[in-house]
């Protein structure tokens, strides 16, 4: 027994942020963010707080599902920008959906959305879950440095959200860790009078071209072996869903695999990296544009910070 997907759910900030718009106050352009990253606009909050976010994408997704909160019996959500380091950003959805159960907040950078499948898995292994409510939740906005043109070009905000409930649709997974800081977000270092010294601002720091090569080893790395644990091929899979970081990852691996235009899902020039909401917000687009059908197989792959990396196979 692991899970199967009852329903999808997202929310997206509505303000639109262009690269014209950043090339105002920031030395860049959108001639080289387009080229260099596929991205055209992303979406920031203005008022909106990443639990905000998450509530609206729980809510979608559980009208989608046709779930009340009442029968959830846990909440897990992921965030690397949270409003909160305690309590769990999770616990606080609970209460605005009026839910009863359990909740709580898994970190695991970008692919932390496909860590906390993983755990759910584990939950209806043990037959200790029925329904479930997972969430990823980004303000992304919150934790960049805007004076850094490295990082403020790619990434955006947004919400994505998945109930699911008992059934065998998690068919495999890999998750992989090679533990590192080349893409970190300190936390706050306090104002201890003892410290001798302090940790980095709080904001994102990434080694762009050492991240980039382990994307494109570990996005190729982790399919391939997904893959291999069915009797799948890839003409059987009707998507492949990979973390939106940079299109010329995504082009990558599509060269590498020599697979249909279309079969990697792209929506990177809209919304940028939102970091583990990406996936969920994937795939809230393909369910709502009815692009998935019953028994189609996908997989979802994602990678970041950690170093970690994750991938699964998913039957609709
Ligand atoms: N506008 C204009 N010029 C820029 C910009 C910008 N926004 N950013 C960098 N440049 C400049 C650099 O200063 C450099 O100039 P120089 O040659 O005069 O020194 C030049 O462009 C090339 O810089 P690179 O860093 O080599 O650019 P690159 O092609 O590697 O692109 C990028 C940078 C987009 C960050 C890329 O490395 C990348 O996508 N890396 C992977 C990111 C990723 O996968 N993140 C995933 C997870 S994130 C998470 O987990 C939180």
């Amino acid at each position: 027994m692991s899970f199967k997907i009852l329903g999808t759910g997202r929310f997206i900030p509505p303000k639109i942020v262009t690269n014209d718009d950043l090339s105002k106050f920031m030395d860049t352009s959108d001639e080289w963010i387009v080229e260099r990253t596929g991205i055209r606009e992303r979406h920031v909050c203005t008022e909106e707080t990443t639990v905000d976010m998450a509530v609206e994408a729980a809510k979608n997704a559980l009208e989608n599902s046709g779930v009340d909160p009442s029968e959830l019996d846990m909440i897990l959500f992921t965030t690397s920008s949270g409003d909160y380091t305690t309590p769990a950003n999770a616990c606080l959805v609970q209460a605005r959906i009026g839910a009863t159960c359990p909740a709580m907040d898994v970190v695991s950078g970008c692919p932390a959305f496909l860590f906390m499948l993983d755990c759910a898995a584990g939950y209806f292994a043990r037959g200790r879950v029925k329904k479930m409510l997972c969430i990823s939740a980004e303000r992304m906005s919150r934790v960049l440095d805007w004076d850094d043109r490295n990082t403020a070009v790619i990434f955006g905000d947004g919400a994505g959200a998945v109930v699911l409930g008992e059934g065998d649709s998690y068919l495999t997974s890999r998750l992989y860790v090679r533990g590192s800081t080349i893409i970190q977000i300190p936390n706050y270092d306090g104002k201890s009078p003892f410290y001798t010294s302090h940790a980095e601002t709080p904001w994102v720091h990434m080694k762009g071209q050492e991240t980039f090569k382990f994307a494109v080893t570990r996005l190729v790395t982790d399919i391939k072996d997904v893959l291999s644990d069915t009797s799948l091929s890839m003409d059987d899979i009707r998507h492949i869903i990979p973390h939106q970081a940079n299109l010329r990852i995504i082009d990558a691996a599509r060269k590498r695999f020599k697979t249909r235009e279309d079969l990697f899902y792209v929506n990177i020039d809209r919304y940028g990296n939102t970091s583990s909401a990406t996936i969920p917000i994937a795939l809230d687009e393909l369910n709502r544009a009815g692009k998935i059908e019953k028994g189609d197989y996908l997989i979802l792959s994602a990678f970041g910070a950690g170093l970690s990396s994750a991938s699964c196979v998913i039957r609709w």
